[in-house]
């Protein structure tokens, strides 16, 4: 049996790049997929690729920036699915920038997708996911903002490094399935990066 057959996962950011595959991941292991990006023709190509493999899934346009946009993708997710079991809250943005070049606009646009994003979209999950008894969310955060530092990413490495919080929590974290299911989710992830073209374009993350 599929590791996800009967589970609901959202996954933001998921017209391209990481996103992508991991929402390609969750299809491929049952589950139905929910997801979410401001590229809409990005967002509609994972769609149908997720159809053409045999998976099950919607996409709806969202900004994480935007409370309500997030709000509204949790419901048409469970409007459509009837629960939210695991969300990865992947959608980001990069500058390579230093601290002493950037501006306040460039600061605030990290933190406003990386780090407000993350916290409008745990909030709503997590509401719906107490409603089916628990769940899952992974927020994809970078070595940058945690093990290492980059002078090159300054604004970048402090969103990073807050969006890291959050889910630091253990006793939020529910249990030790949960904690598997993440740690597998994340070595996937990697897995699944090698294997990926090297992707430009304002926004886009070098390898
Ligand atoms: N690629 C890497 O090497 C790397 C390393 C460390 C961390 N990360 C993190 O992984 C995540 C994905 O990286 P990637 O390389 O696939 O990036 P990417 O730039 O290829 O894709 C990011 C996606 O997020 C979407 N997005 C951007 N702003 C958004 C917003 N406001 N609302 C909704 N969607 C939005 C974009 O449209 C895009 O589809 C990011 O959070 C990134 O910081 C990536």
């Amino acid at each position: 049996m599929a590791r996800f057959e009967g589970k609901v996962a959202l996954v933001t950011g998921a017209a391209r790049g990481l996103g992508r595959v991991t929402a390609l991941a969750f299809a491929r292991e049952g589950a139905k997929v929910a997801l979410a990006d401001i590229d809409e023709a990005g967002g509609r190509e994972t769609l149908d690729m997720i159809r053409a493999a045999g998976g099950e899934g919607l996409f709806t346009p969202a900004d994480v920036r935007i409370e309500r946009e997030v709000e509204a993708m949790v419901a048409k997710t469970v409007e459509a699915y009837g629960r939210l079991d695991c969300a990865v809250n992947n959608a980001g943005v990069v500058r390579f920038k230093p601290i002493a070049e950037e501006t306040e606009e460039g600061f605030n646009f990290h933190i406003d997708v990386n780090l407000r994003g993350v916290f409008f979209c745990m909030k709503h999950e997590i509401r719906q996911m107490r409603q089916n008894g628990g769940g899952a969310i992974v927020n994809q955060s970078s070595i940058t903002g945690s093990l290492t530092g980059n002078p090159a990413e300054g604004a970048y490495a402090a969103s990073k490094g807050g969006r890291r919080r959050p889910d630091q929590d253990r006793r939020a974290r529910g249990r030790q399935g949960q904690y598997q299911r993440q740690r597998h989710l994340r070595l996937r992830h990697r897995r699944a990066r090698r294997r990926l073209p090297s992707m430009d374009g304002e926004g886009a993350h070098q390898p």
